[in-house]
């Protein structure tokens, strides 16, 4: 199958033709989702909460992402991988920033990055760039950044929706190839789409945008408990597994598992 690439991204935004992003960590999911077709497979810091039981994505470290990321990227046979870089790695300065995405790219095989931030990431997404590692940006709610936001919140209400507009193109102008925008509201998320030529990926951000992203253990329904309103669930994955996991034990626990069929006789 063929690869898909930046440039194929970009000519699905001028066809107007919508695409699906999902978060992988592992190699079944993204074998799986590759071979549906998802075109744009993220190695998500929401791994901290999906794969390492942390509350937020604030824990994740450089070193809990490489193998995960490498992981996909070596399943993933069509999709392109983006990585994102974790809190703390990028954040103090254009360098530290740069040395870390280029571990995602050399010991993760990541095909790109994804970073959190407004038009003070401009220069670190130039730099990136500059050295072909392509970036995608994320702004509206920005999940390493919730204790200075004061939580899940929706971003861009009100007032606030010029300046994530000029956030969002001052990271298009700085060469990001898309922009996350999670949780603002339909008609924001709407305005910057319009006023961008790279794709827009919503989470929480209407049906407007270019393209949307939901997190892979939300959206098969692997996790316990409320969902946030913007997540739909396609599969009862956690319910499924309890079922299994239940039948096998009580198969185990009455000598019905194994029987003769799974058994070596001589
Ligand atoms: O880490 C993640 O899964 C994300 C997406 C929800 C955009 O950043
Ligand atoms: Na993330």
């Amino acid at each position: 199958p063929r690869k898909v690439r930046i440039p194929h991204l970009q000519a699905l935004k001028a066809e107007g033709r919508r695409w699906a992003m999902l978060t992988a960590y592992d190699m079944y999911a993204a074998e799986i989702f590759d071979e549906a077709g998802i075109p744009v497979l993220l190695v998500g810091d929401s791994a901290g909460n999906n794969v390492y039981g942390y509350e937020t994505t604030v824990p994740v470290t450089l070193d809990e992402m490489v193998p995960l990321v490498r992981a996909v990227a070596s399943a993933a046979r069509r999709a392109l991988v983006v990585a994102d870089l974790p809190f703390g790695c990028y954040g103090a300065s254009v360098e530290q920033g740069f040395t870390s995405a280029v571990r995602l790219m050399k010991e993760g095989r990541a095909h790109a990055v994804k970073l959190e931030g407004g038009a003070s990431m401009a220069p670190l997404v130039r730099a990136l760039t500059g050295a072909g590692i392509p970036v995608m940006a994320h702004v509206g709610f920005t999940p390493q950044s919730e204790h200075q936001l004061g939580g899940y919140r929706v971003q861009g209400r009100g007032d606030a929706a010029d300046a994530l507009v000029a956030d969002a193109r001052a990271l298009q102008d700085a060469g990001a190839f898309a922009v996350v925008l999670e949780m603002v509201p339909a008609p924001v998320a709407a305005r910057v789409t319009q006023s961008l030529d790279i794709p827009t990926v919503g989470i929480g951000a209407g049906a407007v945008t270019d393209a949307q992203v939901l997190v892979w253990s939300d959206f098969a329904g692997l996790r316990s408990g409320r969902s946030p309103r913007f997540v739909k669930k396609y599969a009862d994955l956690r319910g499924t597994l309890l079922d299994a996991a239940r039948a096998y034990a009580a198969d185990v626990e009455s000598g019905a598992f194994p029987d003769a069929g799974h058994s070596f006789e001589s």
